[in-house]
């Protein structure tokens, strides 16, 4: 079923001139990019698309980090987008991605890792309001 997810591709990939590597893993899986914005991402942003993790000890880190460099914000379209796209940017941490995937070509550490994307559908969607209008993403 054809099913949306967000993504962002992070500072450490935007810094490294990555953005159209990641989006030709992304496309090459089968996933259509149908919105897309490279933003500077303000630390109110970033704090509350990451406000899961507040409590965590890497929280302040990771709200640091993300502010560091421009992103780009996405939103993919495809069957079971949300599990293809997990399956695409490989383990959180590098060390444990897949041959194959973001992650393991391209992220340097368990923080800076090239990318995020949604672990639910429900989280998706409430993760693309956070950034796109509705009229904004041309499927
Ligand atoms: P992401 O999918 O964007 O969602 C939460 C992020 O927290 C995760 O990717 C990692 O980049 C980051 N993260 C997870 N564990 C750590 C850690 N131990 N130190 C720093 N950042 C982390």
């Amino acid at each position: 079923m054809a099913e949306r997810t967000f993504s962002i591709i992070k500072p450490d990939a935007t810094r490294r001139n990555l953005t159209g590597k990641v989006n030709a893993v992304i496309e090459d899986a089968g996933l259509r990019i149908v919105a897309q914005r490279r933003i500077q991402m303000t630390r109110a942003q970033a704090e509350k698309f990451y406000e899961i993790h507040k409590e965590r000890p890497f929280f302040g880190e990771l709200v640091d980090f993300m502010i560091s460099a421009p992103v780009v914000v996405q939103v993919l379209e495809g069957d079971n987008a949300v599990a293809r796209y997990r399956d695409v940017m490989g383990a959180t941490n590098p060390a444990n991605a897949a041959d194959g995937t973001i992650r393991k070509l391209y992220a340097e550490s368990v923080g800076e890792n090239s990318v995020h994307g949604s672990d639910s559908a429900d989280n998706a969607a409430i993760e693309i309001v956070q950034f796109f209008k509705p009229e904004e993403i041309v499927g």
